[in-house]
Order: C-alpha cells, then sequence, then structure tokens
C-alpha cells in the first residue's frame, strides 16, 4: 500500500447487503459462495436475543447444514480461535459465518485463518502473513460500531502476554458484509454508545491518516455526518430508524479505516484492551480528546472539511473549525456515556510505562499523522489517565 497518496491508492471493500429483515439472506449467500456445512460463529447473547435462531432458519432454508460455535467472548482470546478451528475441521465445515459484534467477527476470521493456514494464531501478528486463500467468509455485525465486517483486520487477543495482536490482510476481508440494522433493537443500552464511539473513533482516525485518500475520506466524513445527526436520538430513543444510520455510520467509517488504517488512538487502545479485557470503545473514547488535540497541529488542512461534515456550514477560520469539531465530538462523547478517564476503566497508572511500550510496536502508529515516539505516547496516556 502506498502510504500517504491522494493518487495511488487501493480501496477494498466485501459485497455489502445492507437492510432491515435481510439475515433471512445469511442461508442464501452461504450457498452461493458454494458452501454446504455451515460454521456459524455467535455469542450467547445474540442467540438468547433470538438472531441466531433466525439465521438457522436461513440455512435450514438454503438446505445448508450448520455446526453453531459460541465459545467466543470480548476481546476474542487465542485459545477461542484455536478451538473453533480444531471444531471447524472435525465437523467437515466448508464457510464460514460470523454474527455478532467485533468479538465474534474477528473470532470467525481468525478461525478461518487458521483452518487454511494452520498454526498459532498469533503467528499472524502484523502485516501480510497469511499466504493460503480463507474459506468463504459471511459476516454480520450486530453492533454500531466494529467495521470487522469490511476490514482487513483482525484483532485477537494473545492470553499469555495480555496483549492484543493486529492481523492485517487483504485476505481476511470477507466475501460478504451483510448488516441486519434490525439486530441492533436488541443490543443492550451500554453498547449502543460504546461501539458508537468505536466508529467515532474510526471516522476520525481514517480521517487523519497519512495513508487516507478521497476513496476513505469520503466515507469518514460521511460517518461523520450520520453519528453527529444521529447519535444523540439514538442512545435516547434507539427508534429503528436511529439504530440504522448508526449502522449505517458504522458500515461507512469501517471501509474508511480497513483502508486507510488508523492511527494512535486504536494504537494505544490495543494495549489497554489487551491488559484489562476492558471495552474498546470505552477505551477509544477516554483517549480520543487528548488524541484530536495532539493531531490537530498536523492535520489544519482536513479540520474544516471534518467541522462541515458535521454540519457547520460557515467555517470561516481554522480556530473555529477546531472548536465547532472539538466540541462536536465532545458532545457526541458525552451522551454516549464515554468515560473521563482512563482511571475510570481500571487502567493502573504504574502500568502506563508498558502501555507505551506496546503502543509503539502496533501497526496503527504507521498511519499516524503526527510522526510519534514512546515518550509522546506516554505523555498522552498521563494525560488521558
Ligand atoms: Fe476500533
Amino acid at each position: 500500500m502506498s502510504i500517504g497518496s491522494q493518487l495511488h491508492c487501493k480501496f477494498e471493500v466485501p459485497e455489502i447487503i445492507f437492510g432491515r429483515g435481510l439475515l433471512s439472506q445469511v442461508g442464501s449467500c452461504a450457498r452461493r459462495l458454494g458452501g454446504k456445512k455451515v460454521f456459524l460463529v455467535s455469542d450467547q447473547g445474540l442467540f438468547n436475543a433470538g438472531w441466531v435462531d433466525r439465521v438457522m432458519k436461513s440455512l435450514l432454508d438454503a438446505d445448508l447444514s450448520f455446526v453453531f460455535y459460541d465459545q467466543v467472548t470480548s476481546n476474542p482470546k487465542d485459545f477461542e480461535i484455536e478451538q473453533g478451528a480444531k471444531e471447524y475441521i472435525a465437523n467437515g465445515a466448508d464457510v464460514i459465518v460470523g454474527l455478532g459484534g467485533g468479538s465474534a467477527m474477528d473470532a470467525a476470521k481468525g478461525i478461518a485463518i487458521l483452518v487454511s493456514n494452520g498454526g498459532n494464531i498469533c503467528a499472524y501478528a502484523g502485516n501480510d502473513k497469511i499466504h493460503r486463500p480463507l474459506p468463504p467468509l459471511v459476516l454480520c455485525p450486530t453492533t454500531c460500531g466494529t467495521g470487522s465486517d469490511v476490514s482487513q483486520f483482525v484483532v485477537v487477543n494473545n492470553t499469555q502476554e495480555r496483549c492484543k495482536l493486529t492481523i492485517m490482510s487483504r485476505c481476511v476481508a470477507p466475501d460478504i458484509s451483510l448488516t441486519d440494522p434490525d439486530t441492533l433493537l436488541t443490543l443492550p443500552d451500554e453498547y449502543v454508545g460504546t461501539t458508537a464511539m468505536d466508529a467515532l473513533t474510526h471516522a476520525v482516525e481514517a480521517f487523519f491518516s497519512v495513508a487516507s485518500s478521497t476513496l476513505t475520506d469520503v466515507n469518514a466524513l460521511r460517518a461523520l455526518r450520520l453519528l453527529s445527526n444521529s447519535l444523540a436520538d439514538a442512545v435516547q430513543e434507539r427508534r429503528p430508524e436511529d439504530m440504522e444510520t448508526l449502522a449505517r455510520a458504522s458500515l461507512h467509517a469501517g471501509m474508511a479505516f480497513s483502508n486507510s488504517l488508523l492511527g494512535i488512538g486504536h494504537a494505544l487502545s490495543h494495549p489497554i484492551g489487551g491488559l484489562y479485557d476492558a471495552n474498546h470503545g470505552s477505551v477509544n473514547a477516554a483517549l480520543l480528546p487528548e488524541v484530536l488535540l495532539y493531531d490537530f497541529p498536523v492535520v489544519t488542512d482536513k479540520i474544516a472539511e471534518m467541522a462541515r461534515a458535521m454540519g457547520f456550514q460557515a467555517v470561516n477560520d481554522l480556530g473555529g473549525a477546531k472548536e465547532m469539531a472539538y466540541e462536536t465530538i465532545m458532545e457526541m462523547l458525552e451522551v454516549a456515556g464515554a468515560p473521563n478517564s482512563l482511571r475510570e476503566l481500571g487502567v493502573r497508572k504504574e502500568d502506563l510505562p508498558l502501555l507505551a511500550q506496546r503502543a509503539i510496536k502496533d501497526i496503527c502508529v504507521m498511519t499516524s499523522p503526527r510522526e510519534t515516539d514512546e515518550e509522546d505516547l506516554l505523555a498522552l496516556l498521563q494525560r488521558a489517565f
């Protein structure tokens, strides 16, 4: 990938199916990818909410058999993925459907990597280490944030090191991303805010990334517009149309960051999530104000556009644009229930140097708009603490 060029860019997205009630199409999607036996990865929450049953019915309607795997927890663990791969192989499955938030979808992707490439999932961390093609993959997001259903990333928790690892490869983008926004109607209240904050962070970091392009910018800005218009209503009223807008924002933010990567917000968020098993969207939200202030001096050409996307048409000067953009994002974070500090999330002050040490090695540092080092990252963590 060419970093930092508006002219040379690659933009890759899966086939995208989006619409209320379309979960009933999962079976026909898996069938036309050539599947006969589906390995369905989801979690107990979605099973209890009835969505897993809906997918199972769709698979049966398409004359497909299936195996259900629900041994997935938040911040998906290496051993959960390795167990899933064993069960996929033991059952002779030939297509994978992931239904859920980032955890279920990343687990589904991780299982897909292992069943065709073998070995230990942590060995694939980094850029382009997957050499054999994956089995057909259909991902169905049920939160408003992760973007995993369109992204070229898998984030896995290395449980021995208690550290999140990022796997980046074009082959982990699924064949089909299918969003049925109705699934968001049963999302527990706290996850509406936290996953939307993840989408918000994706949009901001993708827009600021040195690998951004006109194709990623248009998606990042659309996500910012949708979030600024609908987040408050979605959190407070949860009408189906608001949830659909959040799902759309997540999709746009996902298409943006999958192709432009992210920045130091996610580079810092990954080690925090790994060490404390903390909620990804909440960690991003606690970091985002400081990330904005850190990045603003080097993205001055983008701030007015960002403010306009969030509804400020009459932006005349840089100072005003910065204030409008910053204040609007602060309001969104507040409405979504963002924590005020890392301390609130259980981060310990004595761990900050270790977190900075791990963050500087994270792949997301590569596309930070501002050149950074461990010292700067530690200082940022201290300010956000
Ligand atoms: Fe994220």
